[in-house]
Order: C-alpha cells, then sequence, then structure tokens
C-alpha cells in the first residue's frame, strides 16, 4: 500500500493591514452582508462577497426556515445569485465572515462540506482558480483555490 501525502496551502493573516486591498473590501462587503442574515434559530449570521471577473461584487447571507433543512448558507446564497445574475461571468473569489453575539467571530468562519462543493463547480464553471477568505477578527485565512479545502474532489 502507498500513503500519499496532499499538500492544501492556507495563507493566515492577523492583521487587516497585511491583507491585500481587494480581499479587505470583499471581506468588508461580506460583514456588511452578514449583518442582514435572517437566522432566527442559530443567531449565527453569516454573510458571503463574490467577486466576479468584471469586477462586480454580490452577496448573500444565510437563510434559514423554520423547516431546517430548507434554510441555505451564505456562500450558496450568494453563488446562486451570482450564477443567475451573470451566467456568463467567472467568479474569481469569495469572502466569508459571521457575527455572533452582536459582534464579528474572532476566528474565520469556514464554509460547509455542500458549499466547498458548490465551490468547486463555479470555479469549474469560470475557468480561473477561485480565491476563499475566510475571516475572523482576530485571524483571516486565504486559500488560493477550492482545491485546498476540498481535496480529492467529486466533479
Ligand atoms: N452557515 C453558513 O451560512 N455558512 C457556513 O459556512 C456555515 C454555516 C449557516 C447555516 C445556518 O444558518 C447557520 O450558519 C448555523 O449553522
Amino acid at each position: 500500500m502507498n500513503i500519499r501525502s496532499i499538500e492544501i496551502k492556507v495563507m493566515e493573516v492577523s492583521n487587516l493591514n497585511e491583507l491585500d486591498f481587494s480581499d479587505r473590501d470583499l471581506l468588508s462587503s461580506a460583514l456588511q452582508a452578514a449583518s442582514g442574515a435572517y437566522a432566527p434559530y442559530s443567531h449565527f449570521q453569516v454573510g458571503a462577497a463574490v467577486r466576479l471577473s468584471n469586477g462586480t461584487v454580490v452577496t448573500g447571507n444565510n437563510q434559514e426556515n423554520a423547516a431546517y433543512p430548507s434554510g441555505l448558507c451564505a456562500e450558496r446564497t450568494a453563488l446562486f445569485f451570482a450564477q443567475s445574475q451573470y451566467p456568463n461571468l467567472a467568479v474569481v473569489a469569495i469572502a466569508i465572515t459571521a457575527i455572533s453575539n452582536g459582534a464579528q467571530t474572532s476566528d474565520p468562519v469556514y464554509p460547509c462540506g455542500a458549499c466547498r462543493q458548490v465551490m468547486l463547480e463555479a470555479q469549474k464553471r469560470g475557468g480561473e482558480p477561485l480565491r476563499i477568505v475566510m475571516g475572523g477578527s482576530q485571524k483571516i485565512y486565504i486559500v488560493k483555490r477550492i482545491e485546498d479545502l476540498l481535496p480529492l474532489a467529486f466533479v
């Protein structure tokens, strides 16, 4: 039997000033989107901001429902909105952050498995690497492509 190691690369930033302007800007749109989330059940408000290849930014947030599985994560709300409104534009970056107990979480928020699978397909459709910025107030993680969050993916 062979053991294979798969390398994934995650950049860690602990100071907002270390971020590129475009990442900072996208994260700030995600935080603004989080404040509008409909999360009366979990009280965990997530925001996502998606940048398209022409520079357009669209946002989404989590939408919950009394019938729990009917709700949707912020990332998929934003990505599906982007794909529905701009079907011919590649998605080049997505920023994600969350508000809990009235403040941005200090640690980054990481996308769930279903959202990672949707990001993979968005990247495939766009034909460009999808940068993912996961923000907390004290720490930010960035990956340059979805394979770093979803190795050995079903495509
Ligand atoms: N949620 C997101 O919107 N994105 C994530 O990356 C993680 C979880 C939502 C789903 C649910 O509305 C709430 O956060 C609590 O799990």
